[in-house]
């Protein structure tokens, strides 16, 4: 990989042009309309594939959850599930804009760092818009499906979507408060960038590092709780191997920051406290220890996926 002049992801391109304004969140909401449209392009196709395998019988969310064979009733779930593939989608896209702003950048690459920067700025917000539609038509199939009057079943579906602990059966007693984790750590570190000016840049370049946690606790709550992959295959190996190329940007992300101050020299040479060299490369070496544990997981196949059922089965499998 081969880098081009590097500008630093802390300092918006767009404020180094002379007579060009500060973004604002009004003008990236604005911009962010062409990837939006992408988004929801990709979540439709995606809706329509998991709606066409639940009809032919192949959905593995009907393996786990035989009751959800009748597509037409369950339609809005399916749904959401639809918006969390587009989210975790746009997150991984997300994320991969965001290292190659911060670390060195291919010169293949045929966009400009300011287009860079705009389109993680835009992608970012379109994967906050996104996790939020897929938790909501969550909400909704539950209000849905509540035989309850009205103000106790949206009461009901509000706490088992959105408050930690609310939901408290099966996997989901875990897998739900990690997906809520990544949204509200999602808003308050996209967003902050709006506000880094009163924060400070630094503040805000500090906490901004934190938004990888937000994409791995997507990853994570995917496939924990997915039904579509929630079994040994190839499907879930790739949700495994798309891994890679972030933990390896990562990698050489630290290792080639693109702000030369971020750049880890030798222990003589570092002008920080001891402990700080150490913690920063004991960092280092926890991305090469995930690179090799990803590697591990896809040789292997042990990748946590459960063993698929035989085809004819009145489910033993419950996903609740
Ligand atoms: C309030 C937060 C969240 C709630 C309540 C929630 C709820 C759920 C539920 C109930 C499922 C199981 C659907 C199934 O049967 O497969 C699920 C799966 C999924 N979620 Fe979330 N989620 C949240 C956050 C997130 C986030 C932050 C992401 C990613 C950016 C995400 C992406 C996914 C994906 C990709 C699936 C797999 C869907 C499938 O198997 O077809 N979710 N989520």
């Amino acid at each position: 990989m081969t880098s081009s002049p590097a500008q630093p992801a802390s300092e918006p391109a767009e404020d180094h042009v002379a007579g060009k304004r500060r973004p604002t969140l009004r003008s990236d909401l604005r911009a962010s309309v062409p990837d939006g449209l992408i988004a929801l392009a990709v979540t439709g196709a995606v809706f329509a594939l998991l709606y066409a395998r639940i009809l032919a019988g192949t959905s593995s969310t009907v393996s786990v959850m035989p009751f959800m064979a009748d597509a037409e009733k369950f339609w809005v779930y399916f749904l959401s599930q639809a918006f969390g593939w587009s989210a975790l989608l746009w997150a991984w896209i997300t994320v991969v804009l965001g290292l190659l702003l911060s670390g060195p950048r291919p010169s293949w690459l045929p966009l400009s760092g300011q287009r860079l920067e705009r389109l993680h700025r835009t992608t970012s917000l379109n994967t906050i818009a996104l996790i939020a539609a897929h938790a909501l038509l969550f909400a909704a199939e539950l209000v849905r499906a509540d035989t309850a009057g009205w103000f106790s079943a949206l009461a009901t579906a509000f706490v088992e979507t959105f408050v930690p602990g609310g939901y408290d059966s099966g996997t989901g007693k875990i897998a739900i408060p990690i997906g809520q984790a990544a949204l509200y750590l999602a808003i308050p570190l996209g967003l902050l960038f709006y506000v880094r000016h009163r924060i400070g840049p630094k503040t805000w370049r500090v906490l901004h590092r934190f938004v990888i946690a937000v994409y791995v606790l997507s990853v994570w709550h995917t496939l924990l709780y997915g039904t579509n992959v929630w079994y040994d295959g190839w499907f879930r190996t790739t949700i495994w191997l798309l891994q890679l190329p972030i933990a390896a940007l990562l990698l050489v992300r630290l290792l080639r920051p693109a702000r030369r101050s971020e750049k880890l020299r030798g222990p003589r040479t570092h002008t920080g406290s001891p402990t700080g060299w150490v913690v920063r490369l004991s960092g280092r070496l926890a991305i090469v220890g995930v690179i090799a544990a990803l590697i591990g997981v896809i040789i292997s196949g042990a990748d946590g996926g459960r063993t698929a059922p035989p085809a004819d089965t009145s489910s033993s499998h419950v996903h609740d």
